[in-house]
C-alpha cells in the first residue's frame, strides 16, 4: 500500500505521508499543507475528520465498539482494577505496583487540603449556582493559592500540581454539594479509600456517623473508571488546547470542565434523567417521545442516545446497565423511570430511523438511574462525570506537555464582508 496520499488541485500534485497508529489506523499527515500548496487548508466542522495530535493514553474504536486505557480493555479494567489504579495507569502509562500505588494515595492525601480562604469563595456562590460553573471557578481559584501549579517546565511541580487536584478536586466538589444542601464544609477521613472518602465528604451528617456501603462505593469506583478518559472529546480537547498556551494545569482543568457542562457532552446525564422525568410526568408514553426525537421540526432529541464517535454499542453503556440493575436490585430501590428507560432503549434498537443512524445508548443512559439510586442530586450528575474524566485530563495535559506540541491554533474559512470603507455614523 502507498505510503503516501495524492492531492490533486487546478492539475498540480501534492504528496503527503500516511501514517500508521500501533492499531493500523491510518493518517495523511498534512503538516505541510499550506506551505506546499501556497496557504491551501482544510475546512472540518466539528473536527469529524481531523485528528489534533498523536496520542498513547486511549485507543476507541467506535464501529467496533472497543475502549482501552493504555492497552487495558475497559471491560477488565472495570472489573479488576480501582479508580485510583486507573488514574496511575493513564496519567503515567502502567499499573502501578502496590508500593507505586500507595505513594501515589498518600501523596494525594498529603494535598487533599483546601486553603480555608476558598470557603469564603465559595460563600459568595448562591445556593442555586449550577455546581459546575461552581467547581470550575473554585478548580481555577486554587491557581491563586497554590502559584507554583503553573510552573508547567518542572516536572516536580507538575507532579505536585497533579497530586494536588487529584486531592482537592473531590473536597471542592463534596463542598459544591454541600452549599447547595446547606451542609458544612466537612473533609473526610484519610484512612478511607479514595471513592468512600469522597462518599463520606459528600454525605456524612453534621450529627452522624457515616457508614460506608460497599455496593455503592464499589458502583461508584466502576462508574468513574468508565468515565476516566475518552481521548480527544470536546473537553479532553479543551484541556489540551488551553494547555498548549503553557497555561497551567489547574487553568485547563477550568476550562475542561466548563466544556464539559454542556448539554451534548457531560451534562447528558442530567438531561436524560430530566427526560425520563418529564415522560413520566407526561403519562409514559415512550412512543411520543420517539416520534418527537425522529420529527425534523421538533428540537426534541432523545437523550443519552447516539455518539459521536461510537457507531456502535458504547461498551461503556453495556457494563453500566448491567451495574444499574444491581445497584438498585442490591439497594432495594424501584425506579420506575429505569422502566422507562428499558422501554426507550428497546423501541430505539428496533427503529429503522435510529439503527440506520447507528444511534445506539451511550454512558449516560444508564449513569444518572445509578447516580439516582445513590442519592445523588441531578444537578450534581455532571460533577461526578467530572470527578471520574479528571485523571484523563490530566493524562492528556501531561503527555501533551512532554510531547512540547505547538500552540492550538486551528484554521478557518474567511466567509465574511470584503475590504470597504468606513462608513460615517451619520451615514449608516
Ligand atoms: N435523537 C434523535 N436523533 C439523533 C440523536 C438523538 N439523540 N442523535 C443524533 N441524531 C440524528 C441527527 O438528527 C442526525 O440526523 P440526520 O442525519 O437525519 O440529520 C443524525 O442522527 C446524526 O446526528 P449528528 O448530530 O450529526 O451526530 P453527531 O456525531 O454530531 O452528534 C451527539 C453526536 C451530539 C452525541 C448526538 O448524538 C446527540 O445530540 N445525542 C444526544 C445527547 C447525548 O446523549 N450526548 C452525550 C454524548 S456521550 C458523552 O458526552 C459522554
Amino acid at each position: 500500500m502507498s505510503k503516501n496520499a495524492t492531492l490533486e488541485i487546478n492539475g498540480e500534485k501534492y504528496e503527503f505521508p500516511i501514517i500508521e497508529g500501533t492499531e493500523k489506523e491510518l493518517a495523511i499527515n498534512i503538516k505541510a499543507l499550506r506551505t506546499a500548496t501556497g496557504g491551501i487548508t482544510t475546512l472540518d466542522p466539528g473536527y469529524k475528520n481531523t485528528g489534533s495530535c498523536e496520542s498513547a493514553i486511549t485507543f476507541l474504536n467506535g464501529e467496533e465498539g472497543i475502549l482501552r486505557y493504555r492497552g487495558y480493555s475497559i471491560e477488565e479494567l472495570a472489573e479488576k482494577a480501582d479508580f485510583l489504579e486507573v488514574a496511575y495507569l493513564l496519567i503515567f502509562g502502567e499499573l502501578p505496583t502496590t508500593e507505586e500505588l500507595n505513594k501515589f494515595h498518600n501523596d494525594i492525601k498529603d494535598q487533599s487540603h483546601v486553603d480555608e480562604d476558598i470557603k469564603k469563595i465559595l460563600d459568595g456562590f448562591p445556593k442555586s449556582a449550577h455546581p459546575m460553573g461552581v467547581i470550575s471557578s473554585l478548580t481555577s481559584a486554587l491557581i491563586a493559592f497554590n502559584p507554583s501549579s503553573v510552573n508547567v517546565d518542572s516536572p516536580e511541580d507538575m507532579y505536585l500540581a497533579i497530586v494536588r487536584i487529584l486531592g482537592k478536586f473531590p473536597v471542592l466538589t463534596a463542598w459544591a454539594y454541600r452549599k447547595r444542601a446547606g451542609l458544612a464544609m466537612d473533609y473526610g477521613d484519610d484512612s478511607l479509600g479514595y471513592v468512600d472518602n469522597f462518599l463520606k465528604m459528600m454525605f456524612k451528617k453534621p450529627s452522624g456517623e457515616y457508614n460506608s456501603n460497599p455496593v455503592i462505593v464499589n458502583a461508584l469506583d466502576k462508574l468513574l473508571i468508565l468515565h476516566a478518559d475518552h481521548e480527544q472529546n470536546c473537553s479532553t480537547s479543551t484541556v489540551r488546547i488551553v494547555g498548549s498556551s503553557h497555561a497551567g494545569l489547574f487553568a485547563s482543568l477550568s476550562a475542561g470542565i466548563s466544556a464539559l457542562w454542556g448539554p451534548l457532552h457531560g451534562g447528558a446525564n442530567q438531561a436524560v434523567i430530566e427526560m425520563l422525568e418529564a415522560i413520566k410526568e407526561d403519562g409514559g408514553d415512550t412512543k411520543k417521545y420517539m416520534a418527537k426525537a425522529k420529527d425534523k421540526s421538533d428540537p426534541f432529541r432523545l437523550m443519552g442516545f447516539g455518539h459521536r464517535v461510537y457507531k456502535n454499542f458504547d461498551p461503556r453503556a453495556k457494563i453500566i446497565k448491567v451495574a444499574a440493575d444491581e445497584v438498585l436490585n442490591d439497594l432495594g430501590v424501584e425506579d420506575p423511570i429505569l422502566d422507562i428507560a428499558k422501554g426507550l432503549e428497546k423501541e430505539a434498537l428496533e427503529d429503522p430511523y435510529f439503527v440506520d443512524r447507528k444511534l445506539y445508548p451511550n454512558v449516560d443512559f444508564y449513569s444518572g438511574i445509578i447516580y439516582r439510586a445513590m442519592g445523588i442530586p441531578v444537578e450534581m450528575f455532571t460533577a461526578m462525570f467530572a470527578l471520574g474524566r479528571l485523571p484523563g485530563w490530566i493524562a492528556q495535559w501531561r503527555e501533551m506537555r512532554l510531547r512540547k506540541e505547538p500552540i492550538g491554533r486551528p484554521r478557518q474559512v474567511y466567509i465574511g464582508e470584503n475590504h470597504r470603507p468606513f462608513k460615517d455614523i451619520d451615514f449608516r
